[in-house]
């Protein structure tokens, strides 16, 4: 052995002792995390519904996990059950949704757990943030949402998207007699407005041969792959994909990086075109915003926001309409009484003036919500007003599609599909959020909720009118799991002119 090699040797002995140190340390200090996480977690748990949920045999009686849970919200006395292996009390009771969501909402932020599971495709956006930047982002994009010239905006790219695709669209499918799947088509239709709206930025995915969108693909994968960490019973189990980079954290990985790539070109876009004209929020929002990557934050959120939630509730309203021809009757005369024969679209005032139309948009997503559950986590312990406690760190769940579904609060025919009971001497009634608490309620409420209902009802005044929309098969509704409503098989339905 040479000098140089000796003193090689010498030196690298105390390299691979701290190697060694620092690997045993990592390793047990991971093993013993892993314990700590287990025994919270309380996986060996051997209650009816722990046991249950872990091993699926809740499948066996139910085909959707929010009707499972909405089976035993109805049998608990106080409309909250605790899912032990999960840390999570789920509730319908009004009462605690509104401690959760307003009196004590300073106790319920998202939480690190939430802004952890959705922080690689979220980044610091509205929804994934809680504190300053949370504050900061709600103030500037309520003033954008409620501007009279952003909202004649919106509708503008709306009726548009109507005119120009939605409706070519169904005639050339009604004329080829051809079965379309309606979820997709809604799909494509909302992501083109939502993306003109925030980025002033066309995908063009309701083309005639609807073509596949690279954003809305890579979107569509990264926001299913991130809803699936939600599921894990054991979050360790994702995070240590992620670190090895394989599996389902690769493929989500790729798909945001996509994502990034191609909001990074529309960014760059923007500011060569000069954005201080611009109605689209992403304009509007680099006037206040230098940050590139902040800015991609920020309308990521609203893509999640507002593309699937408007495509769910629609899909979810044509598959009850199919259901209950009566009330598509009745809307057809409402929309007939307020529209002159030859005017295509309505105008805000018109719009306001459907109180069925927008009672049957409200009963769809009471029983349909495309938000179907929405969790915080307890920044303290707490005593919900039903005398729950919650234990600081644990999550809390509210659940809109379980509560659509309780007598005790929308009475015996809570299960029926009735617009009629918003309705008083035919005069649209608004009922409390925390009973309705499809666009969330007290200080985080939906800010895009007025934009989506304007939305939805363009589409079904212009879809009434025009086509009969006849669904395929009798089937029940099965859904995917994931962060909004989606049906597993889509919705295919067959298009006739009138
Ligand atoms: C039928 C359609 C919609 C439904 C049912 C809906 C429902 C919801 C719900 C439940 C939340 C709370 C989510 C959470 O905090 O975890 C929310 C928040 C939000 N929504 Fe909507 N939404 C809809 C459409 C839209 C649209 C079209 C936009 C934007 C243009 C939008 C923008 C937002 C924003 C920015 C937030 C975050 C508010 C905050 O954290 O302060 N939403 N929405």
């Amino acid at each position: 052995m040479n000098f140089e090699t000796s003193q090689w040797f010498q030196n690298s002995i105390p390299i691979t002792i701290f190697t060694f140190l620092f690997f045993t340390f990592t390793l047990l200090f991971s093993f013993f995390s892993f314990l700590i996480f287990i025994f919270r977690m309380k996986p060996w748990c051997s209650c009816n519904i722990c046991w249950s949920y872990l091993t699926m045999s809740w499948a066996n009686e139910f085909i959707n996990i929010s009707d499972w849970y909405t089976h035993l919200l109805k049998k608990s006395p106080t409309g909250t059950i605790h899912i032990h292996v999960l840390n999570n009390t789920i509730t319908c009771n009004p009462k605690n949704i509104e401690h959760i969501l307003k009196t004590r909402f300073d106790n319920y932020p998202k939480g690190k757990p939430f802004s952890a599971i959705l922080g690689d495709l979220l980044g610091n956006g509205i929804f994934n943030v809680d504190g300053v930047s949370w504050n900061f982002q709600r103030k500037m994009a309520s003033l954008e949402l409620t501007s009279v010239t952003v909202r004649s905006h919106a509708l503008q790219i709306i009726t548009e998207e109507i005119h120009t695709r939605l409706i070519p669209f169904m005639i050339s499918s009604a004329r080829a007699e051809k079965v379309i799947d309606l979820q997709d088509i809604m799909r494509r239709f909302s992501f083109d407005n939502i993306c003109k709206f925030s980025f002033g930025w066309d995908p063009l995915c309701l083309q005639p041969n609807l073509p596949v969108s690279e954003l809305a693909e890579n979107f569509d994968i990264a926001s299913k792959l991130s809803a699936m960490r939600a599921m894990s019973v054991l979050p360790l189990t994702w995070k240590i994909k992620r670190f090895l980079n394989v599996g389902s954290e690769k493929k989500l990985k790729e798909a945001i990086l996509v994502v990034n790539n191609l909001t990074e070109k529309i960014i760059n876009k923007c500011r060569e075109i000069g954005f201080s004209t611009r109605n689209d929020l992403l304009s509007r929002f680099m006037c206040s915003v230098n940050d590139d990557k902040y800015l991609r934050d920020i309308v990521i959120s609203f893509l999640l926001a507002g593309r699937d939630t408007v495509a769910a509730g629609l899909t979810c309203l044509f598959w009850l309409l199919k259901r209950n021809q009566r009330v598509e009757k009745i809307i057809l005369e409402e929309v007939n009484r307020v529209m002159n024969p030859v005017q295509e679209y309505p105008n805000f005032e018109q719009i306001r003036e459907m109180n069925y139309l927008n009672a049957v948009v409200y009963e769809t997503m009471r029983l349909y919500p495309p938000v179907q559950f929405d969790s915080k986590f307890a920044k303290e312990d707490d005593v919900l007003p039903d005398g729950s406690y919650v234990k600081k760190g644990s999550r809390v769940t509210y659940h809109p599609y379980a509560m659509g579904r309780m007598e005790r609060v929308w009475g015996s025919d809570c299960c029926e599909f009735k617009p009629e009971r918003w309705l008083k001497d035919g005069v649209f009634v608004n009922e409390s959020v925390f009973k309705y608490p499809v666009f969330q309620g007290g200080v985080r409420v939906c800010l895009g909720k007025e934009l989506a209902l304007m939305e939805m009802k363009c589409v079904i005044v212009a879809l009434v009118r025009r086509f009969e929309v006849r669904v395929e098969g009798n089937g029940e509704i099965q859904f995917v799991p994931g962060l909004t409503t989606t049906l597993r098989d889509g919705l295919p339905v067959r298009v006739f002119e009138k």
